[in-house]
């Protein structure tokens, strides 16, 4: 029996390989890079890093530590650390952000700029998520730096969720375009934006709407799975991150606009390691673990919207142009086979839950 039924809908059958009996699918491309990825600091680096070094070459490296990364001495000494923690035989650059605050002075994005280390700027809405305790509290105490970042093409990254407790969770994100992306876009409509990590039809159609300055990534999470999967059978923790999944209508939605080969929409896991016992918690935190099988969710899911030929694109070279990076060179190789993830991966001298853990993923990266 013929177990690859999906490549008949490939237009680019030059990298995919059938082997001889028993059927597989290998579907080769350009190496990708993970545009937006947690690795925290300490022990948990070297627990973490080889999985995403294994598979991308580079990525953009989240600064929501404790305390955070606000300036470029803090984030080349955390380049250092990271640099440390890649395996010898492994090639991957850590491309460092700063950790916006009401205090951010337009000298420090000149001086992050001229470190040729740092790659963008990120904005959290104070008390938005994750250690965004010392982010921003009001978006015009930022416009000093953000004419800054605009002058020297620096780009700003956005958790785009308001915080006022009186809207509902589930419309955070949508509130947070009408009230502060969609007049910043206005204001400053030469600063490269990256709405992170969307989560719904109206992000999608607002990132269609600008012009071609702000781009979005979207996550393996959001692409694979609504907001069913919190509560399936129970409460389910390690479905828990943020912005929370949306219903299936969003899904669908965000599917669209990373197969549709748009160069605005590119990949950004978010994986964002936190210990078991931090997630399973009657306070549980944020953050789903992808960085396991980082590039393997993301075939998954294209897979099954018959779109394996734009994975590519939305993988390897839309980010690096909006960047305006080079494209990387080698490749990986990704083979259509069941894998079972292990129940829980090392974080320092703690545990994570990976997602998918106990389960199987459908694609497995060979080289
Ligand atoms: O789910 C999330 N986890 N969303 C974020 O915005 C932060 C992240 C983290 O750092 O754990
Ligand atoms: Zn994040």
């Amino acid at each position: 029996m013929q177990k690859s039924d999906a490549i008949s809908t490939i237009n680019r059958p030059l990298h995919l390989t059938h082997c001889a009996q028993p059927v597989t699918t290998t579907l080769t491309i350009i190496r990708p890079d993970d545009w937006h990825l947690h690795v925290r600091d300490g022990e948990a680096l070297s627990s973490v890093i080889p999985h995403t070094a294994q598979r991308f070459a580079r990525a953009i490296i989240m600064p929501n530590l404790a305390p955070p990364v606000t300036t470029t001495e803090l984030a080349s000494a955390y380049r250092q650390r990271i640099i440390r923690a890649i395996p010898p035989n492994m090639h991957f650059k850590p491309l460092m952000t700063l950790y916006l605050t009401d205090q951010t002075t337009p000298a420090e994005i000149k001086r992050a700029h001229n470190s040729g280390l740092i790659y963008a700027c990120k904005l959290y809405p104070a008390g938005a998520t994750t250690h965004s305790e010392s982010g921003v509290t009001r978006i015009d105490a930022i416009y000093p730096a953000l004419e800054a970042m605009q002058a020297h093409q620096l780009p700003l990254l956005v958790h785009g969720e308001v915080v006022d407790p009186d809207i509902d969770v589930f419309d955070r994100e949508q509130v947070f375009i009408e009230r502060i992306l969609a007049p910043l876009h206005q204001r400053y409509p030469q600063l490269r934006i990256v709405f992170e990590h969307i989560t719904t039809r109206a992000a999608v159609d607002f990132v269609l709407s600008c012009n071609d300055k702000l781009g979005a990534t979207i996550t393996p999470q959001h692409l694979l799975y609504n907001r069913n999967a919190l509560f399936h059978g129970g409460l389910r923790p390690h479905f828990y991150c943020l912005p929370v999944l949306k219903r299936e209508t969003h899904r669908q939605a965000l599917l669209e606009a990373a197969i549709s080969g748009n160069p605005k929409f590119f990949l950004g896991t978010d994986s964002a390691p936190h210990g078991k016992h931090q997630k399973e918690s009657a306070c549980g935190c944020a953050g789903i673990y992808s960085a396991h099988a980082g590039i393997e969710f993301y075939a998954e899911a294209f897979d099954a919207a018959g779109s394996l030929d734009k994975l590519e694109t939305f993988a390897s070279l839309n980010g690096a142009r909006f960047y305006g990076l080079a494209v990387n060179t080698d490749t990986i190789t990704l083979e259509k086979q069941d894998w079972t993830v292990p129940a829980e991966y090392p974080l320092g001298n703690s545990a994570l839950v990976p997602l998918r853990a106990g389960d199987n993923v459908h694609w497995r990266c060979i080289t």
